[in-house]
């Protein structure tokens, strides 16, 4: 059986997982959250490139585990080129902001992107977008929203920031309309933001498509570990997951069950 490490600042990659496990509900998912240094979208790069290499070498050595899914943006956006020159061997899948499926699907070429400011300033999103706007003869624009504090507020269930903050966000991004182009296609750039997706659809109305990456990670993980698509299911049956975090558990472990319906004690692992 494979044993696949899943790591985010913290709660967020939980909708990771969720793909995942619906990918893959065989295998064996140990998931860390960064508890003690989360949130990550705010911080400097060097130190969430420090804390991707400490978290990658714990789960390795203590884990022995066949395949790394950085199942956050920022950590992705900041620190995955780095990582893969440290393990060369061995496979790591990170997640990115859906510019390119948002592309695809957008009639009006107008697409709004939200994510932390370490994601909406990294070099690797602004290097994605450019290849983006250039490689098309339609009309495309991304308008990009970096969102403090947002996945903090989801981190402590803080409904109230959710919503006030979900709706300065969103009026900022639909301020920077060019023309009278609407929005109508919304990428989540962060994995937080699953967990507020109701509140942004409701902001952002019917007509625009939220989209978010867990799926396609959750393929590509499978297709690199060389798993055959027909043993995996949409079934979460009793799937073999430990939570961990370098914080305290209970938080994680909390939001498991609201939003896997994971019935499983979170653990202190300090890294
Ligand atoms: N969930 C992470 C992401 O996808 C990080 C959020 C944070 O810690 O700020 O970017």
């Amino acid at each position: 059986m494979k044993t696949i490490g899943v790591f985010d600042s913290g709660v967020g990659g939980l909708s990771v997982l969720k793909a995942l496990l619906l990918e893959m509900p065989q295998a064996r998912y140990v998931y860390l959250a960064d508890g003690a240094h989360a949130p990550y979208g705010e911080r400097n790069p060097q130190h969430i490139a420090e804390r991707a290499h400490r978290i990658t070498q714990g789960l390795r050595s203590s884990f022995g585990i066949d395949a790394l899914v950085v199942a956050c943006n920022t950590a992705t956006a900041l620190a995955i080129e780095g990582l893969r020159v440290e393990h060369p061997e061995w496979p790591i899948v990170g997640v990115e902001p859906a510019l390119k499926p948002a592309a695809a699907l957008t009639r009006t070429g107008h697409v709004g992107v939200m994510a932390t400011r370490g994601t909406i300033e990294s070099e690797r999103l602004a290097r994605l977008r450019q290849r983006l706007e250039a490689g098309t003869d339609k009309p495309l624009h991304f308008s990009l929203q970096a969102c403090d504090g947002l996945a903090d507020a989801i981190e402590r269930d803080d409904r109230g920031a959710i919503n006030e903050l979900s709706r300065r966000y969103w009026d900022a991004l639909v301020a920077q309309t060019p023309g009278d182009v609407p929005i109508d296609t919304l990428v989540l750039g962060c994995t937080h933001y699953l967990f507020a997706a109701d509140v942004l659809q409701t902001l952002a109305g019917p007509a625009v498509t939220l989209v978010e990456t867990g799926a396609p990670v959750a393929r590509r993980t499978r297709a690199v570990l060389g798993l055959d698509a027909a043993s995996g299911g949409a079934v979460l049956g009793s799937p073999q997951v430990s939570l961990l975090s370098t914080g305290d558990p209970a938080p994680l472990a909390k939001a498991a069950t609201r939003w896997l319906g994971l019935d499983v004690p979170g653990r202190h692992f300090p890294c």
